[in-house]
């Protein structure tokens, strides 16, 4: 048995088309649109020799093998690395990177610490940053909204709400890009942000023990079922990693492309302003038509059959959320974006089991920055070209130079 980037090489299985093309290619992950079309072309899978793994990017499939747990694995790396042939980078997370009946029992304490009453607790902190923040840009005029405002937000209300006191904005974000870039093949983007590795690791590491975390914040609630016996001191201070692992880089793009949304159709901003009740459904419009997370793998853990394709135990699936969330069978007109659609079923935070255990907070966030922006401007106009940034798991802008009309 042959390895590939640290998984098993299959052979193309009958009836899925071979297709010459490198998802990790930098242009592709900055515009990814041409490619998602063609995988949902080729056909449920598509055989992808580089990096011989199958690749899946219509909704019905993609749903499917991302969701159903026990066929397709998340133990054994939502990555290219299969776990069970090569040790990963780092110790795996124990919410992410686990199958029941373990995932269950680290599940339902993140669920505990992010529920609705503790994040309903934070909406008028929230609120007052998100205003702040607000009134300081519409006075500047025109700024650089990633900088200034998709990661100024997060940094300056999340490390707070899980209890830090002493937040390294840089250091957070350049952890979330390593652990979503150690995703992918050991490619530049890959080697780049490992080479962070020795700077940021021991870091995070430190700030997540319990005694560098405050009484009050979502940190605590998970030492404190570590007082309780359910698991360990050291669990808890991995349970704390993921927060940080997968709680910054993903809610900077949600922020993000949401004004990227916004400036880039400004009918869809002036709806919003009309009915500010869309606010919730458009965040997920948001979600389904510019996925943050774009592909995760699963691991085929038997032998197994989908959409009549046989697929091999330790096959490496790479589920296109992207290209599933742009597929015309499930949204009609889906290269759209149009806020009064209800896009139920997208997979941009994902689904079954592991779906995202912070999407409470990440809208809670998204929320009091686009009132505080319904309330304080009339209009967002893009004064310079978006510039999106290369990773190899997150699809998240670089530069978005824009202007708000004050009102
Ligand atoms: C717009 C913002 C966000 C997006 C787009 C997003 C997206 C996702 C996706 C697609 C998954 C599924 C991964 C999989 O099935 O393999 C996920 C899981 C997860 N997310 Fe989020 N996320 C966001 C914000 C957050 C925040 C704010 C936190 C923490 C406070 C968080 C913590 C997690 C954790 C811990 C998991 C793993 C859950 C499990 O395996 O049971 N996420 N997220």
């Amino acid at each position: 048995m042959g390895l590939i980037e640290g998984h098993m090489a299959i052979e193309p299985p009958d009836g899925v088309p071979v297709w010459d093309v490198d998802p990790y290619d930098p242009v592709i992950l900055a515009n990814p649109d041409d490619y998602y079309a063609e995988l949902r072309e080729k056909g449920p899978f598509a055989y992808i020799p580089k990096y011989s793994i199958l690749a899946c990017g219509r909704h019905d499939e993609t749903h499917e093998v991302f969701s159903d747990w026990e066929r397709f694995v998340s133990s054994r790396g939502v990555g290219l690395q299969d776990f069970s042939l090569e040790t990963p980078w780092r110790p795996p997370s124990l919410v992410l990177e686990v199958d029941p009946p373990y995932h269950s029992r680290t599940r339902k304490i993140l669920v505990r610490a992010l529920s609705p009453k503790a994040t309903a607790a934070l909406a008028d902190k929230f609120q007052s940053a998100a205003d702040t923040l607000i009134d300081a840009l519409v006075e500047k005029g025109r700024f650089e909204a990633v900088e200034d405002l998709a990661e100024a937000y997060p940094i300056s209300v999340f490390p707070g709400a899980v209890g830090f006191r002493q937040p390294d904005k840089r250091r957070l974000i350049d952890y979330g890009a390593m652990v979503f870039n150690a995703l992918g093949p050991d490619n530049e983007l890959r080697r780049t942000a490992m080479a962070r590795g020795p700077d940021i690791v021991p870091w995070i590491t430190e700030q997540c023990r319990r005694e560098n975390l405050d009484a009050s914040g979502f940190g605590a609630t998970i030492y404190a079922a570590a007082d309780e016996g359910e698991i360990t001191e050291e669990e808890a201070g991995m349970l704390v990693r993921s927060l940080l692992s997968a709680g910054v880089d993903t809610t900077v793009t949600g922020l993000g492309s949401t004004l990227w949304c916004f400036a880039t159709f400004p009918d869809q901003f002036e709806k919003l302003k009309a009915d500010p009740s869309l606010l919730r459904p458009a965040f997920e419009e948001v979600l389904r038509f510019t996925t943050p997370v774009h592909s995760f793998c699963r691991t085929a853990n038997l032998d197994t059959t989908v959409s009549g394709i046989e697929i091999c135990q330790g096959t490496k699936i790479l589920c296109v959320l992207g290209a599933a969330n742009g597929d015309e069978r499930k949204w009609p007109g889906a290269d759209r974006f149009d806020i009064s659609r209800r896009p139920m079923g997208h997979l941009g935070m994902g689904a079954g089991i592991h779906n995202c255990v912070g999407q409470n907070l990440a809208r809670a966030e998204v929320a009091a920055v686009m009132k505080a922006i319904l309330n304080k401007v009339d209009g967002i106009e893009l004064t310079g070209k978006a510039v999106w940034r290369p990773n190899n798991a997150i699809h998240a802008l670089d530069k978005l130079p824009i202007a708000f009309k004050g009102k």
